[in-house]
């Protein structure tokens, strides 16, 4: 038996069902032998997401990643134009704007929300020429300012795509994340609310855009007998066995969240009490997928935290390094983005997967707490 005290405890790892709803849908994949390309899981894992996030149009793709290209294919972006990306972000919501040759520029956070400060990006697109779209995100689950962002987008006539990554389940009036803008993204990569192993969903209110990234995502295949084409194809479509780990999973998706709200709970009453430490923000119209739990910290350093967890074998991280500090970005770079600078030099990312017991949490905030 493990011993508790040095059980390896990870930032997150896939948690499958107690009673493996998953198997049973891929064995149903085998018996069929809709192994690929297409089949009902992809159908069911669609229709089931479509019902949950209450969208028209839902689209399983190979990654989160690939859907967020897929979104951007949908609204034709083109070399040179300009897409006002989140500075503080993991990169893949940004790299999608470099396959298309798009100009990113990157907008700061606030403190509020920890997401795209709409006063920053108002500024952006009143100043910018040939802005396109804007990409937001709700990072670790938490909800950006979403209502007024897109309020924004409408002003000055320009999209909005929403990177709901690892925002599954967040709601803000009680209205998904992802579901705002003219189109949104969410991952279903190994550590996010529920996994496919690997994949992602693009969904949208536009049956125009959701056509286009069929055709596109599927190598662009004109509607002839013969192999014809006119565009550029990706595929990028999720595989149907994959989708049979999804459709499992969304039994147990309401489970997850509630699981991720009491593990941040429990961070909290022990945490935020200590000097110089801020939780995550809450606010009572945004309610967190709280995907990863995370706090601030000016007193203590955020590395002395890590190492600290470490030692004891625990798994913890900084929050994402902002895209302005990236070497790959550096020549789409303007200016300090302080508020992001901030929140990444402060920043850290606890153990969060929904398997951890009480106990684990425990274990992991007796460590913190020595560090005080
Ligand atoms: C904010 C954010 N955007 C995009 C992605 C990309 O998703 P995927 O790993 O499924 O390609 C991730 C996942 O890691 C993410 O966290």
């Amino acid at each position: 038996m493990n011993n508790p005290s040095t059980k390896k405890i990870y930032l997150i790892t896939p948690h499958m069902s107690d009673n493996a709803y998953e198997l049973k849908h891929i064995h149903t994949a085998f018996e069929t032998n809709w192994i690929a390309p297409i089949g009902e899981n992809i159908t069911v894992f669609e229709q089931g997401l479509k019902a949950y996030l209450n969208v028209p149009y839902a689209m399983a793709l190979s990654s989160g990643t690939a859907s967020l290209h897929m979104a951007l294919k949908a609204i034709q972006i083109k070399p040179g134009d300009v897409v006002l990306c989140q500075d503080l972000t993991f990169a893949a919501s940004v790299f999608p704007v470099l396959y298309e040759q798009g100009i990113p520029v990157f907008i700061d956070s606030d403190l509020e929300t920890w997401n795209m400060c709409p006063i920053a990006l108002e500024k952006a697109l009143r100043e910018e020429a040939n802005v396109k779209a804007v990409i937001v995100v709700h990072l670790y689950g938490l909800p950006a300012n979403i209502e007024i962002i897109k309020d924004l987008c409408h002003k000055y006539n320009v999209m909005l795509i929403e990177d709901a990554a690892e925002a599954l389940g967040a709601t803000v009036n009680l209205k998904q994340c992802g579901t705002f803008g003219d189109l949104g993204i969410y991952s279903f990569n190994g550590s996010k609310v529920i996994t496919t192993s690997s994949g992602g969903m693009v969904v949208t209110h536009n049956e125009s855009y959701y056509k286009r990234i069929q055709y596109v995502s599927n190598q662009a295949k004109a509607p002839t007998r013969h192999y014809e084409h006119h565009d550029i194809g990706y595929n990028y479509r999720l595989s149907n066995v994959l989708a049979g780990i999804g459709v499992g999973q969304l039994n147990v998706l309401e489970q997850r969240l509630a699981r991720k709200r009491a593990i941040y709970a429990l961070y909290k009453k022990h945490l935020s009490g200590l000097d110089g430490v801020t939780m995550m923000p809450e606010n009572i119209h945004m309610n967190p997928s709280y995907w990863l739990s995370c706090f601030l910290t000016t007193k203590v350093n955020p590395l002395t935290i890590i190492e600290a967890l470490e030692t004891n074998h625990i798994e913890a991280r900084p929050l994402w390094k902002p895209m302005h500090q990236q070497p790959i970005f550096k020549d789409f770079t303007q200016g300090p983005l302080k508020n992001s600078a901030y929140l990444y030099e402060h920043g850290v990312c606890l153990p969060s997967g929904t398997a951890l017991t009480d106990d684990d949490i425990m274990r992991i905030i007796h460590v913190i707490q020595g560090c005080f």
